[in-house]
């Protein structure tokens, strides 16, 4: 017998189907609420509205449980490889090991960014944001690239969405270098993606870079911690631009500046940005967490609290061990890492922080991981950004696919003037 939602209003009672995921998530069914009783309903934030169906990846925010397509992110992040990840997530399954050649294949030959494309970066700002770049070359891509043709058979889809997995990773190397004024260092077949990447950024002709296998496995585990996270406000974007049935390239470019803000993806550079403030404060944690705590403060603690996640990030659990991991293996006592061990400690327990439930997220350690690395802070949103990729491909795809698809476009309540005549200036 299928479940139903009773909704009593206006003295009529109206039947609403609930539906039940492969998990046991519930939800009631609005699709036809305005059609049958006139209401429309408000969730500012859409905390308690889902926007789709999807069988990519699952949450469970009370239990701390992140896995794609079915496989916890732990053992991912213990087993597989980002470009392996990248699959699973697009194609809903592993890949064997021939596919995963072909892929791995496809993405380097589509490794090189058309060098006309050089003089875009070259004519930004210095002081331009690496986000606001990388949004702008993922659209400017389009120009460059056809777009998927509607229609199109599955090898053209493959190839602009493995074209584009290939291109950001490189035109974020690129940014970086062309930001310092050196000479841009080109992918190499030799290479695997992550190593290609850190080639990319730090080889020089005066100082040729060594690929360290161990910040290659911490790049791919980082990589793979972002890769996708059901419907975060990145994700919603691109999945909202795309209900549009713009190009591919514009889609995730809207996702890329989501990303950008300080409250989504922007949090790694400012948990950096407020470690620093406290080391540079003499280390005092009572400060910050009291401004944390003030109603009429809008300082949060960056890197705390979710919106999904009411225990530990799973993800933020396992960063802070790669982190340990590289920072042993590389010899260096971080401050800021004490400063975050410490505030975290302190956090947990604070009575304010676990009312609301609030712990340490993805970004709380990974800002201190890139640094290790040699990332700059401008770019870690960046990193978040190449990560994230995969995902944003895989929910298009899926959002592209489903013959129901609608064009997304919430309603409101207007609150308003009512109607009123309109008053020539001479009378005003
Ligand atoms: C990511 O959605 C995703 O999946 C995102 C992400 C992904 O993989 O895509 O996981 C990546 O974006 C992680 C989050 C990174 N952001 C930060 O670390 C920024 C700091 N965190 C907060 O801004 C906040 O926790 C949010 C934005 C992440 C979530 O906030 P919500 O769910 O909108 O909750 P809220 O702002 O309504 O806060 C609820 C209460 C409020 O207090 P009350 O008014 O109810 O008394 O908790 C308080 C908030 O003031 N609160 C915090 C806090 N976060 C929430 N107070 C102090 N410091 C914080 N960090």
């Amino acid at each position: 017998m299928k479940e139903e939602a009773k909704l009593t209003v206006g003295g009529k009672t109206y039947k609403l189907p609930v539906i039940t995921g492969s998990e046991g998530e519930r939800a009631i069914d609005i699709s036809k609420l305005r059609k049958e009783t006139g209401l429309v309903t408000l969730d500012p934030g859409f905390v308690n509205t889902a926007n789709c169906r999807s069988n990519i990846t699952f949450v469970d925010g009370e239990k701390g449980i992140l896995r794609y397509r079915g496989i916890p992110v732990e053992q991912l992040a213990e087993h597989s490889s980002f470009v392996e990840t990248a699959y699973l997530l697009i194609n809903g399954k592993l890949p064997t090991q021939k596919q995963l050649n072909r892929f791995s294949i496809l993405l380097n030959d589509n490794s090189l960014v058309h060098e006309d494309m050089r003089a875009f970066f070259q004519n930004f700002p210095r002081a331009a944001h690496p986000m606001g770049i990388l949004s702008s070359m993922v659209n400017a891509l389009r120009a460059f690239y056809p777009e998927i043709p509607e229609r199109s058979d599955e090898e053209e889809v493959d190839i602009t969405m493995t074209r584009l997995l290939s291109k950001v990773r490189t035109m974020a190397a690129m940014s970086y270098k062309i930001f310092k004024g050196h000479s841009l260092v080109y992918p190499r077949a030799d290479f695997s993606y992550p190593a290609n990447f850190l080639n990319m950024m730090f080889d020089s002709p005066v100082k040729p870079y060594t690929i360290d296998e161990d910040l290659v496995k911490a790049l791919n585990v980082f990589w793979i911690l972002h890769a996708d996270h059901e419907q975060n406000c990145s994700t919603a974007s691109v999945r909202l631009v795309g209900s549009a049935r713009v190009n591919l390239y514009a889609a995730i470019s809207a996702g890329i500046c989501a990303l950008w803000g300080p409250l989504h993806g922007g949090a790694n550079q400012a948990v950096v940005q407020m470690l620093n403030d406290i080391h540079e404060g003499g280390g005092k944690l009572t400060p910050f967490i009291a401004r944390a705590k003030d109603k009429n403060d809008p300082f949060r603690l960056m890197g705390f609290g979710h919106r999904v996640y009411k225990t530990f990030d799973p993800r933020g659990l396992v960063m802070k061990k790669i982190c340990d991991r590289v920072l042993k293996k590389l010899a260096l006592e971080d401050p800021l890492l004490d400063i975050a061990q410490r505030l975290e400690e302190v956090a947990i327990k604070d009575e304010y922080f676990v009312d609301h439930d609030l712990y340490p997220n993805i970004d709380f350690y990974s800002g201190i991981l890139l640094r290790a690395m040699g990332i700059p802070v401008p770019m870690f949103t960046v990193m978040f950004a190449i990560g994230r990729l995969p995902g944003w491909i895989s929910q298009w795809k899926e959002s592209m696919d489903n013959p129901k698809w609608k064009l997304e476009r919430p309603r409101q309540i207007y609150i308003g003037e009512k109607k009123k005549d309109y008053v020539p200036i001479a009378e005003r």
